[in-house]
């Protein structure tokens, strides 16, 4: 069993779609042991609560410096033996002592079809907007290992849905995270406690 530790800072849906799959057995080789939030007011939080699932908060106005607090979020996730860290929907920024101490152990989800609408600035609404702008016929959602180049990394699952002419941002956020990211981020982290995911040259091999 590996231990899941997710990282969260909003609203949680994909916390709960993480949980819901443990429960139903999706996921089936590894458990949430902590859920740690960068605010301390976010809703993800109850929903850990709910399921007795341990918390943490860290801040990183709680810290003199970014090195301060990059070191102490290393900390706190070793200190919580985990073996895999899930970024879902953590809007603070990582720095090189996490990603390297967690290298190809930590899985973010980005709400587009990466290498569009991705990188620096690519956040919340921001993302679908530039997909409306593009006039694309197809978005959807990425899964993939976090690398220092910000949605660089390794990609392990993507899927799509289409854009419809009468989509608002809103609409078509909506339908990503429900046909798409509440489902491949559980599936994702699967493979990766079922030891199906190899990478070689900044690629996933999954194995069946
Ligand atoms: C999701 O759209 C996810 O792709 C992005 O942040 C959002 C988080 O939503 N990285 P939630 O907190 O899981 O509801």
């Amino acid at each position: 069993m590996k231990n899941i530790v997710v990282l969260v800072s909003g609203g949680g849906t994909n916390l709960q779609a993480l949980i819901d799959a443990e429960k139903n057995g999706i996921i089936k080789s590894g458990k949430i042991t902590a859920v740690v939030s960068s605010n301390p007011n976010a809703y993800a939080l109850e929903r850990a609560e709910k399921n007795n699932i341990a918390t943490a908060v860290i801040r990183r106005k709680d810290y003199e410096d970014f090195k301060s607090y990059d070191l102490a979020l290393t900390d706190l996730l070793k200190s919580l033996n985990a073996d895999l860290v899930v970024l879902a929907g953590f809007m603070t920024i990582l720095g090189h002592e996490v990603i390297s101490a967690f290298e190809n152990k930590m899985i973010n989800i980005h709400p587009a079809l990466i290498p569009s609408f991705c990188g620096e600035g690519f956040y919340g609404l921001r993302v679908h907007e530039a997909a409306l702008e593009k006039g694309v016929k197809l978005s959807g959602a990425t899964t993939h290992f976090v690398t220092e180049e910000c949605d660089a990394g390794p990609i392990i699952m993507q899927r799509a849905v289409e854009v419809k002419n009468d989509d608002t941002p809103e609409t078509l956020q909506r339908r990503i995270m429900e046909n798409v990211e509440w489902k491949i981020l559980p599936l994702s982290v699967e493979l990766f406690c079922s030891g199906k995911i190899r990478v070689k040259d900044n690629k996933t091999i999954i194995s069946d």
